[in-house]
């Protein structure tokens, strides 16, 4: 179930958010006898204190959320989420607290702090309720949520139960939810309709390669999401050891992030043609599998020497490119948890994307803050070119020495689009460590940045 806002009811609490600078403003027009209550149960405004209140009969008459001080603030995307955690189930509505955007985002932050992925676990969700307040759109906040809910759920998934059928199937699902049409071109047929790469990748594994293609909308600017989607990464014949293995269920979570990324367009009903493009395929390790030093000639015809069979991502991003820029769209953007490079260089909690387009990534950074989805701008360093270009090839999938191994990926992706407007994501997909709205596993990044900059992106 999405997560969704609750109904007003007789028993709905009223709620004040309150930070630490303005607690003595707020008990300044209270009665004395809350004052007293508050101070006696140490209420400070701290980020992630709650109080309840008792009214008549000392029955709860009102509840209070500790909201910080703004360098508490800073540290965390979501505040509200973590004193709601801590509050008795019931309904709240909030009366006083944050305002316009900052108050959308905490509203995001408690519907997916009430979101458990809970599969293979019963476990109890969220039951401290949030109302939309007043002049909210609630409507888009619960898109929000569903999509990013979509996305962490996808991620969450063991490989075992989301291979590349699986997530076709996902993604069916919600062509079918929004009336999207999906096509999927699957195994041997990738090399009769020119998908050599894509094929390559995938055909170690029992589980059938497949390009996805969904498309939804018919008027306004044509956006192209390509995700990818490698349902597991052991790294093919260049193994990964356990410790590089361990979390690679993950690695369709540039997947899992376009499909959120679409959910939430479909569902708030843009004005967009929207087409959305995933290579999903297993990298596996058998005896047909693609070898290093095999060359590997791609879509648009470039060869690619593989240098290492666990720089596969980027092999069927390319092909997926190719296709996604035959139809020259207003707008490409890639999303793959590509390299461990931009883990390294920015962590779980950053995303790190890359455009030539100054006004794209100016857009992207202004939605980023504003939205509370952080995201970081990289360089397409042009110096760096000749380090993805080898003797027998046009190109080298993975560069010796390692230098920069996000930006080579990057650079890498752009031979493969040509004139259309692109922006590409090199994301983690993955929360390390639990906070209130963040739990640990599967997360989203840039989705929500990428729809407030929309208007920006896509549209000029
Ligand atoms: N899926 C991995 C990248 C990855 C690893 C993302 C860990 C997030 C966390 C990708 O397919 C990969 O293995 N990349 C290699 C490329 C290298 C061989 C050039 C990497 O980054 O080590
Ligand atoms: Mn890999
Ligand atoms: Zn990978």
């Amino acid at each position: 179930m999405p997560p969704r806002f609750a109904d007003r009811t007789d028993e709905t609490l009223p709620l004040h958010v309150i930070g630490k600078q303005d607690l003595a403003g707020w008990l300044g027009a209270q009665e004395p006898e809350i004052c007293a209550w508050v101070e006696a149960n140490g209420f400070e405004g701290g980020r992630g204190q709650a109080l309840l209140c008792p009214g008549d009969g000392g029955r709860p008459a009102m509840a209070l959320a500790g909201h910080g001080s703004e360098t508490d603030r800073a540290r965390r995307r979501f505040v509200l989420a973590e004193a709601a955690a801590k509050l008795p189930a019931g309904s709240y509505d909030i009366r006083t607290g944050p305002e316009g955007q900052a108050l959308e985002n905490e509203c995001f932050g408690w519907l997916m702090a009430g979101h458990r992925f809970d599969r293979y676990k019963a476990r109890e969700s969220g039951t401290a309720r949030l109302v939309a307040p007043a002049g909210v759109d609630a409507g888009r906040i619960e898109a929000l949520a569903a999509g990013e809910a979509l996305i962490r759920d996808l991620i969450d998934t063991p490989a075992a139960d989301m291979g590349p059928a699986e997530l076709e199937a996902a993604a069916r699902d919600l062509a079918d939810s929004f009336g999207a049409s999906i096509a999927t071109v699957e195994g041997d047929a990738l090399l009769e309709r020119n998908f050599p790469m894509i094929h390559a990748v995938g055909r170690a594994s029992p589980r059938a390669p497949r390009l996805i293609d969904l498309r939804w909308g018919n008027a306004g600017p044509s956006l192209t999401l390509v995700g990818k989607g490698v349902c597991f990464d052991t790294g093919g014949l260049d193994l990964k050891p356990a410790s590089g293995m361990a979390l690679m269920k993950k690695d369709m979570g540039g997947a899992a992030t376009v499909l959120g990324l679409a959910r939430m367009i479909m569902a708030l009903g843009l004005a967009l043609r929207l087409r959305v493009l995933i290579p999903a395929v297993e990298n596996a390790v058998a005896g047909n599998a693609m070898r290093p030093g095999d060359i590997l000639t791609s879509r648009k015809g470039l060869s690619v020497e593989v240098n290492n069979t666990d720089a596969e991502g980027r092999l069927v991003l390319a092909d997926a490119l190719a296709l996604a820029d035959e139809e020259a769209p207003d707008l490409i953007v890639s999303m793959a948890t590509l390299t461990g490079a931009a883990r390294v260089a920015v962590g779980p909690d950053l995303a790190p994307f890359y455009t030539d387009d100054d006004h794209a990534a100016a857009a992207l950074e202004h939605a980023a803050a504003s939205v509370a989805d952080p995201v970081w701008r990289m360089p397409f360093h042009a110096p760096y070119e000749e380090m993805i270009e080898p003797g027998n090839a046009d190109l080298d999938n993975a560069p010796a020495g390692g230098f920069a191994g996000s930006i080579t990926a990057a650079l890498f992706l752009r031979r493969f689009v040509g004139a259309a407007r692109y922006v590409h994501f090199d994301i983690y997909g993955w929360n390390p460590d639990a906070t209130a709205a963040r739990p640990k596993g599967g997360t989203g990044q840039g989705a929500r940045a990428i729809l407030a900059a929309l208007p920006d992106l896509a549209g000029r």
